[in-house]
């Protein structure tokens, strides 16, 4: 509905093809080929226009020109109480009561729990003949997400029925928004009823405990949830908000972690080389052997190049392609007219690979992030995305990863299945056939 011209007369919208009616170029997208956006980007520059999940998009200070868009079923599927749902103060003063829970302090109490569920998830891939890395990836950043998140703690076998409702709440996010019998839509709100009835089961368990002053860190360690909890005078969120924020940390935290680790796999089985570097470093820092010498901030820290090993694996294939916005007042942007209503994208995959402060882009070069300081790197790297959306779990997520680097080169070894990797990248990058390996223990 809107005049190419619209109210600056000399612009006119950004180059690019709509599509089919309706649908646009949404199939197109949702095929999951990285050149959706890296053919765009060659054709018509840094900003285009496109129609994909029911809006016009266009490519290229939330609250004032932009506001955060979802498609209406994740909307749903993630509840009012969601910082997704949440704008202005209200989403203020949610990430402030859920940055409690990545603390400093916060940090150092998760690291033993991500050890020990990598430690667990190598051991058990060791012991059998063939895994398929991408769905064990997945499977332990739940395990992590449950237990570093949630606080729950659930038997093996509880784990797993957890995790097939999870399942069917991810399978059915983007979905035709309508309750009707057999819908994806359906099966994906009767899913968020149940993780939600197991969260506030769980929820109320914790807060009789602190009611009753038997805390929940009495076994020295201490969930997010129960951090939040601890936190509830100052920045009070109430129970259904909490609920439905437990279910996005859940969300936002496991299939991305998943995709990081299982690239992870991927480019240290392409690079030997790192591996050798990666050893070199450990052995430098006395942690080349152990398994069980516990990881620490204060160690992990000094592992610079195993730091570079994570930050080039995310540029290279960052697990969030792109953020979304609804334009709320028209502006331009190099020289174009972006009309209110529109969506926008902002990509990170493309700024990341086509950002010239970046020597020989395609190359993985974990050394770039040693022998550089990229000034402005915000604007050039930006795999957590930035601003006042900037992803809450950033540092849990580097931190992980940073473990998941140091566990798998100390203690194991592993060949791919198949002799090539082939990659779809919706809704997150992973290999189209589950990436079959074979692990083997280092001795
Ligand atoms: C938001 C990336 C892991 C929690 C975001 C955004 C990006 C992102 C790009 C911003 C999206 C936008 O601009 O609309 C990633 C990547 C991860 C990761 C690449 C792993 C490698 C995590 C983890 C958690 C988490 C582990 C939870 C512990 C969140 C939350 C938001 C968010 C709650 C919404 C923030 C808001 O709306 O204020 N993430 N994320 N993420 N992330 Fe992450």
């Amino acid at each position: 509905h809107y005049s190419s011209r619209g109210r600056w007369p000399n612009l006119l919208l950004p180059p690019g093809s709509m599509g089919l009616p309706i649908i646009g170029e949404t199939l197109l997208f949702m095929c999951g080929k990285k050149q959706f956006f890296e053919s765009r980007f060659k054709q018509h520059g840094e900003v285009y226009k496109t129609h994909i999940l029911g809006s016009p998009i266009i490519l290229m200070n939330e609250n004032n020109l932009v506001t955060v868009f979802w498609p209406e079923s994740v909307r749903h599927l993630l509840g009012k109480g969601s910082l997704t749902n949440s704008v202005g103060e209200l989403h203020r003063t949610k990430r402030m009561a859920l940055q409690k829970a990545f603390s400093h302090t916060a940090m150092s109490d998760y690291i033993s729990i991500m050890q020990k569920v990598v430690q667990t998830c190598i051991k058990s891939w060791c012991s059998q003949e063939i895994v398929f890395g991408y769905q064990e990836c997945k499977n332990m950043s739940f395990a992590l997400a449950v237990e570093a998140l949630l606080g729950f703690s659930l038997t093996p076998k509880e784990q797993r029925n957890l995790l097939d409702v999870y399942r069917v709440f991810e399978n059915n996010l983007f979905s035709f928004p309508r309750q009707y019998p057999g819908f994806g839509f359906t099966k994906g709100m009767e899913a968020r009823k149940t993780l939600l009835a197991n969260i506030k089961e769980c929820l109320e368990l914790k807060m009789h405990k602190m009611n009753s002053n038997e805390g929940s860190a009495q076994h020295g360690f201490k969930d997010a949830m129960s951090r939040l909890l601890d936190n509830q005078g100052e920045h009070s969120v109430h129970l259904p908000d909490l609920m439905d924020l437990c279910l996005e940390l859940l969300f936002a935290g496991h299939v991305t972690t998943a995709s990081a680790a299982t690239s992870i796999l991927i480019y240290l089985n392409q690079h030997s080389e790192v591996v050798t570097k990666v050893q070199a470093e450990l052995e430098e820092h006395g942690l080349a052997q152990s398994q069980e010498l516990d990881l620490t901030l204060a160690n992990l820290g000094h592992l610079r190049y195993v730091n570079g090993v994570v930050k080039e694996v995310l540029r290279l294939s960052p697990p969030v392609g792109a953020g979304y916005r609804t334009v709320l007042k028209s502006f331009t942007l190099n020289n174009y007219h972006i009309p209110a209503g529109w969506t926008i994208a902002y990509s990170i995959r493309e700024t990341q690979q086509t950002s010239n402060i970046f020597e020989d882009t395609n190359k993985f070069n974990p050394d770039r992030w040693i022998d550089h300081k990229y000034p402005d790197e915000k604007f050039h790297f930006l795999p957590f995305g930035g601003g006042p959306r900037l992803c809450l779990g950033k540092e849990f997520a580097m931190m992980f990863l940073r473990v998941f680097v140091v566990e798998i080169v100390r203690s194991c070894s592993w060949e791919l299945v198949e002799g090539s990797v082939k990659m779809s990248y919706f809704p997150v990058p992973h290999p189209k056939d589950g990436l079959p390996l074979r692990f083997s223990e280092r001795v």
